[in-house]
């Protein structure tokens, strides 16, 4: 039996109403009730009385029979005795009601129940506490009958626990908070995430401050080779597709489970472990740090059975196809100085072959073992937050003892293993780790309520935290969404089908599926086709390719013209199409001259470089920060002169010429890289822009139709005195655009993009299929 211990004695005496909501739902009879009855237990005779409701849509004569079959399951704490725990339970069960909860006036009818009692008994009210064990698409209704009806008087607290999904992506997340938030304070929302409530969970920041000391000099890129979080399971999702086919693997766990877990490691440790706003900042900026990831950082699968318990439980057709993925591996990283570089592998499925959850920090060797391979100091070295199950079958956190002994994490509850059964634990045996682990399990959800009871917030998602973390995911998911899962047979049967491998920062599957059973035919899309546009060389294929391939056709060009003049001429445009370039570029293309290159801007913004709408920006966030650049190789516009924004006396686009003049051979780049604007624009030269001077001028000051309006651009006579250019057009967006311009022959006024014609130069369009054919 699970047990649940309070965490000291609460001053303030009064009731205390608790109403499940959702009563007698499948989460309540399965933890929550437990856990109100151990909390009810352990507070008994200390000060506060209770009453207990379950409410739900039911009658409350169909109601009263369920609750009562739950509440006559319940367990007995083990630390009382057999004669205690009958009478304690026996009292649980007279304070504890149905009460039906479908309308306002049962809300208003309830709270009624709860005044006039108190009343009689003339007993003060400490507070109430609502747990919504219901979908979330209840939950604004509910907030709204509990903010309208059940508001105890104004010196008791109200709490009201909600449980995920919290929404569906961030914009779904940000409306459900709205609403919310428009009924109760965020002070009386507690949301729970259960792994919060796990007990090893909850030690992640405890033990790394009691070993800060020995931790703080190898918890960095120098030492850390790798991070893991998983959390595999057998159980697949039948039973629960109505839920699930909505959510997928990502939102069920990944975006609140493993990235808390995964936030508590490696967010910076806080001064005051008890501080709940500082442990907050931490996450959040912990969160802000975290690169971007997309498609190319994740592998998403599918059981094989999951489609058909799709159809049965949805009540689908047989050519019905779900995308939802049952299984992901993801690869994160962290932008910061002391994390750069480490991948994070994140990955959790159904139908997988063994139930285990754990986080694990493995550390780089730095001992050649010349002889005697199996002694202590040529075994791994690593930490593990191993939160139950899998051959270890305890929480514990385990240490290669090749680290360091730790010290105890919490000597009340908490002690050290020291006898080792002969099992293997991620790689080594369980003799060659210092284990500790608490001394009573304890269920997670158990723990959660006294928290909520004892109003203990840092064990809950806050408002901030949660948005946070859908920030960080929904783009990925929004990629995902047009993604076919690779098909996994369940069990033991996977075999290494789902393994993943880095590759730069990305990941891919490391082997071949035999057959991939819901795409046949999916790797025909990966071919690059080459062909013409406007009488110019054209290269086509999906964005990924695509921008792959431009990368590799810009280094080969690096590479020519550093062999050739020793340096390689590099002007970028802004805007959305080069990012995925960019990236690329930074990330996976490590043997980029950039010690040779030079950075030059196409286009920039009329606003301070700092300011994320500043194409410099975007070239810094994007590439500049992750490459081995001189910082004389980078040439910034000069939109930002003498305190002021592009001002025609303060010379700007002079400047910058003569800095181009200065560096590059007859003012020729090597490369120019430009976009198209749905309007047909390019650099920042738009159909209105006076080109009177363009004949000379290489640089000039332009006004855009939109904001912000003022910018400096290239010139037609600097971008086709080029050597070569490539034009990226990428999206279906711009379908439209790419037709239209198809049928130009020639030069356009209304389309500046038709201006670009290098002189001696070559063109080169690169256009994605989306954009090519819509
Ligand atoms: C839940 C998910 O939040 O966490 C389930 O909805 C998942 O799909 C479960 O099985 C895992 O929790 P635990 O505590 O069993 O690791």
């Amino acid at each position: 039996i699970l047990q649940c211990y309070n965490h000291g004695a609460t001053k303030s005496l009064g009731h205390v109403t608790v109403v499940i909501v959702g009563g007698t739902g499948d989460l309540a009879r399965k933890y929550l009730w437990q856990g109100f009855f151990q909390l009810y237990a352990d507070q008994v005779g200390k000060g506060h009385t209770f009453s207990f409701y379950g409410g739900a849509l039911s009658t409350t004569e169909k109601g009263t029979p369920l609750l009562f079959d739950i509440l006559k399951e319940l367990a007995c704490p083990a630390e009382l005795s057999v004669e205690r725990c009958a009478l304690v339970k026996d009292q649980f069960l007279h304070l504890s009601k149905y009460h039906q909860l479908k309308t306002t006036e049962d809300y208003e009818n309830l709270s009624q129940q709860i005044k006039q009692q108190l009343g009689q008994e003339g007993i003060i009210e400490a507070g109430r506490l609502f747990y919504l064990s219901v979908p979330a698409f209840a939950y604004a209704d509910i907030a709204e009958k509990i903010n309208n009806t059940c508001r105890p008087p104004s010196e008791a607290w109200l709490r009201v626990v909600l449980e995920k999904p919290f929404g569906h992506n961030l914009y779904s997340a940000q409306a459900l908070d709205k609403k919310l938030s428009g009924q109760l304070k965020e002070e009386e929302m507690y949301r729970i995430d259960h792994y919060l409530g796990k007990q090893v969970v909850s030690k992640i920041l405890p033990f790394r401050k009691e070993n800060k000391k020995l931790l703080d000099p190898i918890w960095n890129k120098h030492h850390i080779e790798r991070i893991e979080i998983v959390l595999k399971e057998t159980l697949d999702a039948k039973g629960r597709i109505q839920f699930y086919d909505q959510y997928g693997v990502i939102r069920d766990v990944l975006q609140n489970h493993l990235t808390e877990v995964m936030t508590l490691m490696l967010m910076n440790l806080p001064a005051n472990l008890s501080n709940s706003e500082e442990i907050l900042q931490n996450k959040l900026n912990f969160l802000a740090s975290l690169q971007h990831v997309d498609n190319s950082n994740a592998v998403v699968g599918q059981y094989q059975a999951y489609n058909g318990e799709v159809q049965e439980e949805l009540n689908k057709t047989k050519d019905y196809f779900s995308l939802t993925p049952t299984f992901a591996g993801v690869v994160i990283h962290v932008d910061n100085a002391q994390y750069e570089g480490i991948p994070i592998f994140m990955t959790s499925g159904k139908a997988l072959d063994e139930r285990v959850s754990y986080a694990r920090v493995l550390f780089k060797s730095n001992v050649f073992c010349v002889q005697d391979p199996n002694n202590v100091q040529c075994k791994s070295k690593q930490i593990i937050f191993y939160l139950g199950h899998g051959t270890l079958q305890y929480p514990a956190i385990l240490l290669s003892k090749n680290l360091f002994k730790p010290e105890l994490v919490s000597s009340g509850d908490w002690k050290e293993v020291t006898e080792y059964k002969d099992v293997n634990v991620l790689g080594l045996q369980l003799s060659d780790y210092y284990i500790q682990s608490p001394v009573t399990p304890r269920e997670a959800y158990c723990e959660l309520i006294s928290h909520v009871f004892f109003g203990r917030k840092d064990s809950f998602i806050s408002a901030e935290g949660l948005l946070a973390s859908w920030e960080f995911w929904t783009p990925l998911l929004e990629g995902l969404s047009r993604v076919f899962p690779r098909v996994y047979p369940g069990g033991v049967d996977n075999g290494n089908l789902l393994n993943f491998q880095l590759k730069g920062h990305q990941v891919a599957f490391s082997h071949e599926a035999l057959v991939n059973v819901i795409n046949p035919g999916a790797e025909d899309n990966f071919q690059v086709m080459q062909g013409k546009y406007r009488s110019s060389e054209m290269v086509s294929a999906w964005a990924q390719e695509l921008v792959e391939r431009l990368a590799s056709d810009l280094l080969l060009a690096a590479e020519e013209a550093i062999r050739e003049e020793g340096q390689f001429h590099l002007a970028l445009s802004g805007g959305s199409s080069p990012v995925a370039l960019l990236r690329a570029l930074a990330l996976n293309l490590y043997t980029f001259p950039w010690r040779n290159t030079h950075i030059w801007q196409v286009d920039e913004r009329c606003v301070p470089h700092t300011e994320s709408g500043s194409n410099f920006r975007s070239i810094h966030d994007l590439l500049l920060q992750h490459i081995r650049i001189p910082y004389f190789n980078i040439h910034p516009m000069p939109v930002h002169l003498t305190q002021r924004l592009c001002v025609e006396e303060d010379g700007g686009p002079t400047l910058y010429e003569k800095e181009i003049k200065k560096h590059v051979n007859g003012s020729s780049f090597h490369y120019i890289l430009l976009g198209v604007g749905q309007d047909g624009h390019t650099a920042s030269l738009f159909q209105d822009t006076k080109l009177e001077n363009d004949e000379e001028n290489l640089v000039i000051l332009t006004e855009s139709p939109n904001k912000p309006h003022q910018r400096m651009s290239l010139t037609f006579t600097a971008i086709n005195r080029a050597r070569r250019v490539g034009v990226l057009i990428m999206g279906k967006s711009k379908h439209e655009l790419v037709s239209q311009l198809s049928r130009i022959k020639g030069e356009s006024s209304k389309y500046p993009i038709t201006k670009v014609q290098p002189k001696s130069g070559t063109l080169i369009w690169y256009i994605d299929y989306d954009a090519l054919l819509g």
